[in-house]
């Protein structure tokens, strides 16, 4: 690798000439002491001489008086390790500014100036990946959400709403494609083999929105017509060498700008839209107006280097960037609090979009397994957290599961009650009365309100009250008339003692048992702590299916008889349902197992039962593929370890894989028979194709399990025959569990056959740290020395570490070199890029819901971190609230 390619070296940030000790205890900032700017700044032009060493950048800022301001004087300007160079009022040169901590301060007389500030960059030494960075060569910007105070002196706060104007001049050879928000308007060459270029955004828009890229660049370049008719020039811009592997992403790119205008009537509004792929990425992607910067990872596909699951998440998070247009940039939030206003509003809108591309049950399925897998353990954690938050000392560590996805279901919930088409009413209202400003979630909900008619007054608890609700249920037959009995309990968390029951709208059926059908749904919603439904003309002794399509995100406690949940895996109409029947069928199986409630008998009798469903799933023909390898997913250890109060990762790993090994065995000849079947199935991104893919590595998964060497042999036949990265992927995933001479040769083909392709490289590490494999952590450590292994460049970073943390059997060592590992990360890696450092905390927080011994040695990792001088705000934050 040449070095200019080499991104940052982390040793020290160079950009500042007064950087403050980070203090020990962060401040709290706290939703309530929410204020208007005093300040505002309806315009601000940019000017950047541009190095990958020294970048100079002179900010011209119209600020002017906040009629609904305090009034202050004082004009604050928001910066963080900046110094000014030079500093001008009205055009002169001013020396009576003074600092606050970060923040430049400056007294101005009148109700509107000019104000101007230079600040001198090192993009090069900006190893935390927030400001302006330099990434593979070339120069980008994350500023999202405090990151512009990195480039520049500014209100940095989302409420501030200016129109930008950039310059930027840079040597052509190192940085011949110069892109910023909005249009290019003018660009020129000078004489010493510099160029410059002019780009004027006419939408006003926050800070966190602005970016800039400079470097050598490639675009596969298209065309979109609007709604209205207007044409609007697209580009997906990679490096050199990349632009194979482009398609997908503007395909996507046509497929949501399309999708939005039909589902949600928004046509965006520029005449460009820029995409670009960066290599160094803390986050998936960010959507600057017009300029969206993604990391590579959510750009680049082909069928050889990119999985079927990595071609959904292209196309998701492309989406999801796109949609930001209008819920996110339009209309903005007034403050971070109000986060999930746009990020839970676009997360809905993602999955909607891409159910309607694909799958709509498959879709609804991966995304609860997510909420389950991620949200679920927050919220029962101690980093809980309300979808609005209350207060928090980083913003960047309130980018969460329950933010993001607990607030999709929370708005998918009022879509549910509302009915589509008033939803869409509602969500109508909100863009024309919100259009241009920085919004509250309570705007959002009064829109939804008005727009949908709804009366959600009680609903807003969901904004407010952080815990997944446990709702109980009974069923009993009184007379003629069967009477379902609901209970809800919102479980206490971090300053959250006491709580309120919310409305729950469930959709349930009640099932005849001799004909398999129902008498049609119901949404009923429970409102009150307790409450009784009745239904009058029910069949006798039905089977109840309840919040089928996963209708709200509650945990669901009724302990049901085996045969009830094999009658529903096998007879539900509802898909989400029957998946939803099979996992609590083996759920509550291996919960009394791991609890030692099962005697040898009745461990063979659950899994006789669970055995007869599953089978039954394996070989049923008027099963879809892409439905049967959901179906065929074990519930995760993390989601097992949820139902209990406290749990041993050790047991409920030993009895998870036990059953995969006995259903391997059990039904090994029909595994075969359907790894054989899928096996013959020719390439192809049709569904057909995609779902032969997906089943073929589920049912290698249980061969490997129940036969190791007949897993070896075809696992290697998998990967030598594989037409594709899913195929191979797929197979390498089960050769690194298994202790056999294919692993050997199937992991070194593949490093030497994607030797230069970092994110299959990423792949090749990620595969290995979340292996079952008994020297997992040994690997670990080797890989940790491997020369590909950077600790700069956050894709390996969490393709090794995000790995490790997530494989119990690596994490969880009962000596704790698992902990032990996790924590030295955080600890080396936080000096270089706190942010990326600090996501790895909640794996060691979760140390209260674990068995006693392995407790105390999380605790004490975390202990170790806390203990170092000079954590960060990021870190300081999640280890103080996980100790608690
Ligand atoms: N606005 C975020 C990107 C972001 C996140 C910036 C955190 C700063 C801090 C973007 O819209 C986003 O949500 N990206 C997600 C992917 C998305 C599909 C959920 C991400 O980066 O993970
Ligand atoms: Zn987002």
């Amino acid at each position: 690798m040449d070095i200019a390619s080499r991104p940052a070296e982390p040793e020290q940030n160079l950009q500042t000439a007064d950087a403050a000790p980070a203090p020990q205890a962060p401040p709290v900032i706290r939703r309530e002491d929410y204020l208007p700017p005093a300040w505002l700044v309806p315009e601000i032009a940019l000017d950047f001489a541009l190095g990958l060493d020294a970048t100079t950048v002179v900010s011209k800022l119209s600020v002017r008086r906040n009629p609904d301001g305090n009034g202050t004087p004082t004009l604050r300007l928001n910066g963080d390790q900046l110094a000014p160079v030079a500093v001008h009022v009205d055009g002169e040169a001013v020396n009576d500014w003074r600092m606050d901590g970060p923040d430049l301060l400056i007294e101005l007389a009148g109700e509107a100036h000019e104000v101007s500030v230079e600040t001198a960059l090192v993009p090069s030494g900006n190893s935390q990946l927030m400001g302006l960075y330099a990434s593979n060569g070339m120069l980008c910007t994350q500023c999202e959400a405090e990151g512009f105070r990195r480039i520049t002196f500014f209100p940095d706060r989302p409420d501030v709403l200016s129109t930008y104007s950039v310059r930027m001049a840079g040597d052509r050879a190192v940085f011949p494609i110069l892109l910023a928000n909005g249009n290019c308007t003018a660009q020129g060459e000078s004489e010493d083999g510099t160029h410059w270029a002019e780009w004027h955004d006419p939408w006003p828009k926050p800070s966190y929105l602005f970016a800039l890229v400079a470097g050598e660049l490639i675009a596969n370049h298209a065309t979109f017509t609007t709604m209205s008719g207007r044409k609007v020039d697209l580009n997906v811009w990679v490096r050199p060498g990349d632009e194979g592997r482009t398609q997908h992403a503007v395909d996507s790119l046509i497929a949501s700008m399309k999708w939005d205008e039909e589902t949600f009537g928004r046509e965006y509004d520029l005449d460009l839209f820029n995409i670009v792929a960066v290599s160094d990425f803390n986050m998936g992607a960010m959507e600057n107006k017009g300029l969206n910067v993604f990391n590579t990872r959510y750009v680049l596909a082909d069928p050889d280097t990119a999985t079927d699951a990595d071609y959904d998440a292209v196309e998701g998070v492309i989406g999801h960037e796109y949609f930001h247009n209008w819920s996110g940039n339009r209309i903005t939030c007034r403050d971070w609090f109000q986060l999930s206003l746009k990020e839970g509003f676009t997360v809905l809108r993602d999955q909607l979009f891409s159910a309607d591309m694909g799958s709509e049950p498959v879709k609804r399925i991966e995304d609860v397994r997510i909420l389950r897998i991620a949200q679920f353990p927050e919220d029962s954690g101690p980093l809980a957290h309300p979808i609005r938050p209350d207060s928090y000392q980083e913003i960047s560590n309130f980018y969460t599961a329950t933010v993001y996805n607990k607030g999709a279901e929370v708005i998918r919930m009022m879509r549910t009650m509302a009915g589509e088409e008033r939803f869409r009413k509602g969500t109508d209202l909100y863009f024309e009365r919100h259009d241009g400003t920085a919004a509250t979630c309570e705007d959002f909900v009064t829109a939804i309100e008005d727009g949908a008619g709804l009366d959600l007054s009680q609903f807003r608890l969901w904004y407010s009250q952080a815990g997944t609700p446990q709702v109980s249920v009974a069923l009993q037959q009184e007379g003629a008339r069967l009477v379902l009995t609901l209970r809800q309990a919102v479980p206490t968390t971090p300053g959250q003692p006491e709580k309120q029951p919310m409305p729950i709208p469930l959709r349930v059926a009640l099932f005849d048992r001799a004909t398999g059908t129902h008498g049609g749904e119901t949404l009923i919603v429970l409102t009150k702590a307790e409450d009784r439904f009745v239904f009058e003309n029910a069949p006798a002794d039905p089977v109840l299916s309840i919040n089928r399509g996963f209708s709200a995100p509650v945990a669901i406690e009724m302990l049901r008889p085996d045969a009830d949940l094999v009658f529903l895996a096998a007879h539900d109409d509802d898909p989400f349902a029957r998946y939803e029947a099979m996992q609590s069928l083996v759920v509550q199986h291996l919960v009394a197992a791991v609890g030692g409630g099962l005697d040898e008998g009745a461990r063979a009798q659950g899994r006789e039962a669970i055995g007869a469903a599953f089978g039954a799933i394996v070989t049923d023909p008027a099963l879809d593929d892409l439905m049967r390898g959901e179906l065929m997913l074990l519930p995760a250890e993390s989601y097992l370890a949820e139902q209990l109060l406290v749990s041993d990762p050790g047991a409920i790993h030993a009895e998870r894989e036990g059953l995969k090994a006995w259903l391997g065995k059990a039904l090994a000849a029909d595994l075969e028979a359907l790894h054989d079947r899928v096996s013959a199935v020719p390439y192809g991104r049709e569904a057909a194709a995609r779902g032969a893919r997906k089943v073929k590595t589920q049912a290698l998964v249980y061969i490997a399990a129940g036969n190791p060497a007949e897993g070896a042999r075809r696992g290697l036949a998998q990967y030598q025959g594989a037409q594709s990265m899913t195929d191979r992927q797929g197979a390498l995933m089960v050769l690194a569990s298994l202790d056999c001479p294919e692993r050997e040769e199937a992991l070194a083909d593949f490093l030497a056959r994607y030797e230069g392709n970092a994110l299959v490289i990423d792949k090749w590490f990620s595969l290995q740290a979340g292996s079952l494999h008994p020297r997992v952590l040994a690997h670990i450590k080797t890989l940790s020395a491997h020369p590909e292994f950077r600790m700069s460049n956050p894709n390996r970073v969490r393709a090794l570490y995000m790995a490790a943390a997530m494989n119990p059997v690596a994490f969880h060592d009962p000596g704790g070199e698992g902990y032990r590992m996790i924590g030295d990360l955080i600890r080396r890696l936080d000096p270089i890029n706190p942010q990326t450092a600090a996501r790895f905390v909640p794996s060691l927080g979760r140390w209260r819901r674990v068995e006693p011994q392995r407790a105390a040695l999380m605790r004490a990792e975390l202990e170790r971190i806390a203990a170092e001088a000079n954590l960060s705000r990021d870190v300081r934050e999640q280890v103080t609230k996980s100790l608690g």
